[in-house]
This record gives structure tokens, C-alpha cells and sequence, in this order.
């Protein structure tokens, strides 16, 4: 049985002293979870939002780490420098740091294998566009980016994936539980086939975009849904808590 996760990404939104307040509203919300929970915050909310997670059942995550153990690499972020503050999960390769900042398979490659090395937990990204899905490339996309971001793992399930359609992220239009369920699947069918069919059936696949305290139900239903990725819904700790408690 793989254990469902919940974790939120809180993108570049929340000041520390914000992101404190909001992990302490939503402490007692999440505390009898049953799934994995964790929230992916700004690099700099780090040092107090793990102090106020102290003690909770919610996991600290990040949204990038850097490839290179340590060096001259302005701006970046080691694995080390996460670990030090018990950040457990990594988002690598969302599609906006894709479509912004020169993120690629090669580059989502290098992360995941050193935030592997570290023994953080990668939440490697994935997802086609617009045109993509209409035109039918959906699957081509996705096995190129399974097969070139994670070349060289040795146990695929040591990651989370995360299947987030980049149409449906932050735009209030959700894959429906059906094209998630089927699109995770396959997915999950071509993990069985780059690595092995034993850890393609342990890996967690999430679903996100838009997902939220509407639809989480729905989705989390699905047999090939592991979780979500929760972007706008995670900045408010009522709506946040109502997809992790989706099984309440
Ligand atoms: P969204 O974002 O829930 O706001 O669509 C999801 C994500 O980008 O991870």
C-alpha cells in the first residue's frame, strides 16, 4: 500500500513571520492525518517554519536545491544547508522554475541525484502543456521527462512524483479525476518499464493544479492517485487541511 502525501507549495508567497502563523493555524487542523503531510516553503521561511513544526506531524520541504555540494554558485542552495534544518522533501523541477529559469530534464536530473545523495526526498515534477495534451503529445512528453529526469536513480520509489498538467496549474481548471487517474497510470507504467515493476508500483504519484477543498475528494479516490501538490489552496490553513483530512 503506498501512503498518500499531501504537501503544500507555497511558491514565492509568505514571510517567515507569515509562514509561522499559518503552520500554527493549521497545526491542530492536520494533526490527525493519515497520510504523509509536508509544506514546501521559500528558502529563507526555512529556519522558522522548521522551529514552529517542532514536535507536529508536518514535514519540511523546499522548493529547489542546487546540484553541486558547495562552491561558487551565487544565489543557490546546497542539500546540506536544507538537511541542517531538517528539511526532508524537495520539489525539483516545477514547471515554472522550468518555464522561467532554464530549468531541464538534465538539470532536474543533476538535483534529484544529488538531493537523493543527501538523502532528502526529491518531488520531481512533471506535466505537459496546453498544446501538448491537445496536439497528443501528452505521452511523449512525459516518458522523455521520466526517462532524462531520472535517469541513473536506483530505486525510483525513494522519490515522489508529482503529475501536474501545466494547464491546470494555478488557473482553476482541474484534469479531471479520470485524465489524472489515467495519465498517473501511465506514468506509473513507464517507471515499470525505465526501472523496475516492483518500484513502479511502491513510487507515490501526486496529482496537482488546482487542486483544492472542492475537488480533493474526487481525486484522491482514484486508485492511481497518491496525493497532491498544492499550490493557491495551501496558503490557507482551513482549505489546506480539508484536502489532507480528505479521508475524514
Ligand atoms: P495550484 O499549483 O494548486 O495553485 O494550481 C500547484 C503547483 O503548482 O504545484
Amino acid at each position: 500500500m503506498r501512503k498518500p502525501i499531501i504537501a503544500g507549495n507555497w511558491k514565492m508567497n509568505n514571510t517567515a513571520s507569515a509562514g509561522v502563523a499559518l503552520v500554527n493555524e493549521l497545526k491542530p487542523l492536520v494533526e490527525n492525518a493519515n497520510c504523509d503531510v509536508a509544506v514546501c516553503v521559500p528558502a529563507i521561511d526555512i529556519p522558522a517554519v522548521a522551529e514552529a513544526l517542532k514536535g507536529s506531524n508536518i514535514a519540511l520541504g523546499a522548493q529547489n536545491v542546487h546540484f553541486e555540494a558547495k562552491g561558487a554558485f551565487t544565489g543557490e542552495i546546497s542539500a546540506d544547508m536544507l538537511k541542517e534544518y531538517g528539511v526532508k522533501y524537495v520539489i525539483i523541477g516545477h514547471s515554472e522554475r522550468r518555464q522561467y529559469f532554464g530549468e531541464t530534464d538534465e538539470t532536474v536530473n543533476k538535483r534529484t541525484l544529488a538531493a537523493l545523495d543527501a538523502g532528502l526526498v526529491p518531488i520531481v515534477c512533471i506535466g505537459e502543456s496546453l498544446e501538448e495534451r491537445e496536439t497528443g503529445k501528452t505521452e511523449d512528453v512525459l516518458a522523455k521527462q521520466i526517462r532524462e529526469g531520472l535517469k541513473g536513480i536506483d530505486d525510483v520509489s525513494k522519490i515522489v512524483i508529482a503529475y501536474e498538467p501545466i494547464w491546470a496549474i494555478g488557473t482553476g481548471k482541474t484534469a479531471t479525476a479520470e485524465q489524472a487517474n489515467e495519465t498517473i497510470a501511465f506514468i506509473r507504467k513507464t517507471c515499470g518499464e525505465v526501472f523496475c515493476p516492483k518500484c513502479a508500483e511502491k513510487v507515490r504519484i501526486q496529482y496537482g493544479g488546482s487542486m483544492n477543498a472542492k475537488n480533493c475528494k474526487e481525486l484522491m479516490a482514484m486508485p492511481e492517485i497518491d496525493g497532491g501538490l498544492i499550490g493557491g489552496a495551501s496558503l490557507k490553513a482551513p482549505d489546506f487541511a480539508t484536502i489532507v483530512n480528505y479521508d475524514k
